[in-house]
Parts: C-alpha cells; structure tokens; sequence
C-alpha cells in the first residue's frame, strides 16, 4: 500500500495521515511509556511516520524523544520520521527569554537539533502578545531551531493580521470533519489564497465516526469511556443530535461496504480530499488500540460523486455550526 505524503513546506515532507498523540496525556486509558513506545514502532514500520504532539500533552513529547533515540539505537532510517509539535502557552506577556525556553523543553524532550514545525496557539484574542510570540518564534526559525512556524485553532481574522505583519505560517491545525464542515466557510478559501495548509482533527470524533456507534442507543456522558468521545458528543449535539447523526453512519456504512472498506475510511478520505488539507491526524490509543492497516486502507480508497451526493443530502440538514460557535478554534475561546 503507498502511503500519501505531502510536502508541507519544499524541505518538509509529511504522511498524510498522521499519527495523533492528544491520546498519551490521560484520560484515553492507561498507557504507559513500556507499552506505548514500542506501539510508535508499529506505526513507523507500517509507513506511518508522520506524528502530532504539543508541549501540554503529558509525556508526548518524551515518548517522541526516547522513540527517536531508540530507533537512532538500532540504526534505523530516520529521514522519514516527522515530529509535528505545538506551543501553548499560559496567556500573558511573551518574552524572549519565555519563548526560547519553551522551544528549547521541546527540543530536549524531543531528542532533536531543531524542530519539525511548532504549532502555536493562543488562548486570548484580546491579548495582542500572541504577535510576540511570533515574534520571537521567528527569530527562532532565523537560527535554526525551528524549521517551520505553524498554527493552530487561529481564525481567518486572526491569520490575516499575522499576515499583515509579515509572517508565513504554513498551516493551521483546526477541527474538521464530516460533523464540523466550518472551516469551508472562510477558512479554506482564505488558506488557498495564502499558501497556508490545513491539518486536521476530530475527522473519526474521537472513534464515534465508526462501527462502533452505528445503530447504538444514543450514549450519555459517563458511557463514553475517553476525553476524546465525549469531546465530539458535544459536536453531534451542536450538530444535530443522535437521530441524524445515525443517519450519517448509516449513510457511510453503505459506502464503506460499496468500496469494501470502513466508515472510518470514507471520513477520513472525505477530509484528506478538501484541497487545501495536507493531513488528517488521527488519535493513537498507543499501546491499548490499534487501526494501523484499516487507516492505511484511506490511501486506495476513491470516493465519487454519488458518495458526495449522498453525504450532502444528510450534512446539509444539520445546524450551521459556524453560526452557533463561529470560526474555526472559537470552542477554544
Ligand atoms: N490542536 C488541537 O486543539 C487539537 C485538539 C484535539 C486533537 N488534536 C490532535 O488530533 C489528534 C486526534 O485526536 P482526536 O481527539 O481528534 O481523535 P480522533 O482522531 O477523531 O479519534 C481517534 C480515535 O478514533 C478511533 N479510531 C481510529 N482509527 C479508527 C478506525 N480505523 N476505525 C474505528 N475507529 C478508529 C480510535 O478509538 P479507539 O482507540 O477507542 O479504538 C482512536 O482513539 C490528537 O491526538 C491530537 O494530536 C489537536
């Protein structure tokens, strides 16, 4: 099976589907670092060598760090390994001396010379320090300690006054998927005009877009059993509820079983194929979970029109979440 890859800038290459580590910082199960590391070797010897973290994902970064060093160890390629991060910081004033210091956590935790891509976020619009942020990430870029600045959950608003300033982000890390359809409202055409790409999450809503929860009775809060479910429950019932999102399943079942795949492939395949999207990050349950070959499967997997005919019948029915929370990242504001 070839894996797709991307280039997310000319010197970074990425898998398009990559490897989401939210999961290691708790509330996922117990998983610990004698099972999860040696699960991130499943994931690189599948072709899957793409990965997602932030500096507020528990130990995210360390297993990245000792997995890098162990496969360096056993003298194993690393040119395709990709370690994507994320800066979040406190809100407040940014210093210098407190974006250096973060940058550099991320660099020894990460048993790396200098970092892939650092996604910012920012918690508070009112607060303009986040251009000092950037600020100080750029210089960081200057010297080669951060080889690409991204972003994520930032607004167009937002991105366009960065742009104002001068900076270049090559992407921005949102929520998007088959319930949460807000980025085509301005963000897409925005990210097309700028040359700025889109890496996604809540694409499988936390495992709900699945078997799983096709013809289920509508789970409560205490049913669901991850942070990562429980998250996108809310979006189905910003949505539209459990009665139309069954409908969605059922619609996906049967397009899964025409192509002889999943639902979670044809949602996965339906985000990977909105232009300006690079990858779809997918939460790894590292150690307690495993759908390595079933998302590999997304890569041979072509929808056509009478699939999109058939999903656009059940999405267009649904509530204007761009109305009732507004762009992309406002859940976080
Ligand atoms: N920037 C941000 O603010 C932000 C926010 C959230 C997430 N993220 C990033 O995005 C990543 C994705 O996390 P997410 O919370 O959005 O979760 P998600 O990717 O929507 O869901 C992940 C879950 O889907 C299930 N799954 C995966 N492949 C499947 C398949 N082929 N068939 C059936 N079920 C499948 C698994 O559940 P089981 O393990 O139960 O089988 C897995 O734990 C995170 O790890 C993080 O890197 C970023």
């Amino acid at each position: 099976m070839k894996i797709e890859t991307v280039n997310l800038a000319p010197d970074l290459k990425i898998c398009r589907i990559i490897n989401g580590m939210w999961q290691v910082a708790g509330g996922h199960g117990y998983i610990t670092p004698q099972n999860a590391i040696p699960a991130m070797t499943s994931y690189h010897d599948a072709g899957l060598t793409s990965w997602d973290m932030a500096d507020i994902y528990g130990p995210a970064e360390e297993f990245f760090g000792k997995f890098r060093h162990d496969l360096e160890q056993s003298g194993s390629d690393l040119s395709n390994l990709v370690g994507l991060t994320k800066f979040v910081p406190n809100p407040g004033p940014m210093s210098k001396n407190l974006v250096q210091r973060a940058i550099k956590n991320s660099i020894l935790r990460m048993n790396i010379s200098k970092l892939d891509l650092v996604q910012f976020h920012w918690w508070d619009y009112d607060d303009p320090s986040y251009l000092d942020a950037l600020r100080h990430l750029t210089a960081l870029h200057d010297e080669g300690k951060v080889l690409h600045i991204g972003l994520t959950n930032f607004d167009t608003r937002r991105m366009q006054i960065m742009l104002d300033e001068g900076f270049e982000p090559v992407s921005n890390q949102i929520q998007y998927s088959l319930i949460d359809q807000r980025p085509q409202v301005e963000m897409e055409s925005f990210c097309k005009k700028n040359n700025i790409k889109l890496l996604t999450y809540g694409t499988l809503g936390g495992g709900l877009v699945s078997e799983r929860f096709l013809g289920a009775p509508e789970p409560t809060q205490a049913d669901l059993d991850t942070y990562s479910l429980q998250k996108y429950k809310n979006m189905v019932d910003a949505w539209g509820g459990w009665s139309l999102f069954q409908k969605l399943l059922s619609t996906l079942d049967k397009i899964a079983k025409k192509h002889q795949t999943k639902i979670a492939n044809v949602a996965t395949r339906f985000i990977l194929d909105k232009p300006e999207v690079a990858g779809v990050i997918i939460g790894a349950r590292l150690g307690l979970s495993d759908h390595i070959e079933q998302n590999k499967e997304t890569f041979s997997l072509k929808l056509d029109s009478d699939d999109h005919h058939m999903i656009t019948e059940i999405t267009t029915q649904a509530n204007d979440l761009y109305d009732i929370i507004g762009d992309c990242g406002s859940e976080y504001r």
